[in-house]
């Protein structure tokens, strides 16, 4: 299968009727399905925004579960390219790495965290390759998202083999998850960028608002970040204070001021911050601004995962972070990033086309 440079080109030749026997996908070329690339484009961006969060789903599970240095080199583990079966193999494994020794669930942990890096990888590459091969592809939106995503990929590549060769060094991790989350949002603009023209075009003097909230959701997801990645996570295990199970009379604040509370408790004025700017912003837009009902879904959307994130941030300190609600928690903070991505984006370029 080939792509069509031409997006008007057909998909498939008329005469191109699937046979029971498949066998003309083969070498003849007259035979040769062409599919049109500018049509499937979107999806694979989107396919590959599905892959890139699955990918934050997993490093998030890793870090809980504290595999992070599940495999102790980069980029194979323990030398090999799977997790050493045999017992042969993990005899020697035993020899060779005599400090780090070989936990099988979390050297699987963090290999098919590595195995879904390598498919978004091959993902991405598909994008920028047709984007360079592909004139009607080759906007300007596009080629700079493109080289953004490439950066990106590159520095969290190197991040990646930093976290494990510099043993989980917070200021590396906190990075490389960010870098996860710009690869993510990237890849949702692209597909943003190319899907079908929308069908709205909200109201402009909106977008310094809409951008403060981005912002500012960014610098909140940064502080759980850095929170998550120094292990302060149950630092403060009372809410919604860190009374660390001290009377109240008595409570002395120059106690309690630890290192890793000062980051737990950042991270909830932060969430307080973030909240009651959002809840404002949106319920303006919302009650205020008689906006069209399809801009409405995406603030009461906004709104829905602000709500679910904060119920989820003190489920993560109330039940001692559950592994099902700290995954979800980093999911929903994606997943809020992304939504007020896609609002930004639709005010900054109001009206987009494959041809903008
Ligand atoms: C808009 C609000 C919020 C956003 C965007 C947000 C975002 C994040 C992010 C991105 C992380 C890092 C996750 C990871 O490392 O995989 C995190 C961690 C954390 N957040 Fe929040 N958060 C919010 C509100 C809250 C609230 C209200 C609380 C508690 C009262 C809370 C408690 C925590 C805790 C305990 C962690 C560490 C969890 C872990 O180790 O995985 N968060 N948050």
């Amino acid at each position: 299968m080939t792509c069509s440079r031409d997006p008007e080109q057909i998909i498939l030749d008329p005469a191109d009727k699937p046979r029971d026997d498949r066998s003309y996908l083969g070498n003849d070329a007259r035979l040769r399905a062409k599919i049109n690339c500018v049509k499937i484009f979107p999806k694979i961006a989107f396919i590959s925004c599905v892959i890139a969060l699955i990918v934050i789903g997993l490093g998030a599970f890793t870090r809980l579960i504290d595999a992070g240095l599940g495999c102790p080199d980069w980029p194979g583990c323990y030398g090999h390219l799977t997790v050493p079966h045999t017992y042969l193999a993990q005899k020697l494994v035993a020899l060779e790495y005599p400090t780090t020794p070989l936990v099988i669930y979390k050297a699987w942990a963090e290999m098919v965290h590595r195995y879904a890096v390598a498919g978004l990888s091959l993902f991405i590459f598909s994008i920028i390759i047709m984007i360079i091969s592909v004139k009607k592809l080759r906007t300007r939106v596009n080629i700079i998202f493109s080289l953004l995503l490439l950066a990106l990929l590159g520095y969290q590549i190197i991040l990646g083999q930093w976290t494990v060769t510099l043993k989980l060094q917070p200021v590396i991790v906190t990075q490389h998850l960010i870098g996860g989350y710009l690869i993510l949002t990237t890849l949702w603009l692209i597909f943003l960028a190319n899907r079908a023209k929308l069908g709205w075009n909200p109201d402009k003097k909106l977008l310094p608002w809409a951008l403060g909230g981005l912002i500012l959701v960014f610098l909140q997801i940064i502080l759980g970040a850095w929170t998550s990645t120094h292990y302060a996570s149950l630092s403060c295990p009372d809410f919604p204070f860190c009374v660390n199970n001290q009377t109240m009379p008595v409570w002395h604040i120059k106690d309690l001021l630890t290192v890793k509370t000062i980051m737990h408790m950042a991270h909830r004025v932060g969430a307080m911050v973030v909240t009651i700017y959002l809840f404002c912003f949106t319920m303006i837009a919302i009650v205020r601004l008689r906006l069209k009902p399809s801009v409405n879904k995406l603030f009461i959307l906004i709104l829905f995962l602000l709500i679910m994130q904060i119920g989820l941030g003190m489920s993560n300190v109330l039940f001692k972070l559950p592994l099902a609600i700290a995954i979800s928690h980093t999911v929903t903070a994606v997943l809020l990033f992304l939504a007020l991505a896609t609002l930004n984006f639709h005010l900054f370029f109001k009206k987009v086309t494959h041809d903008s």
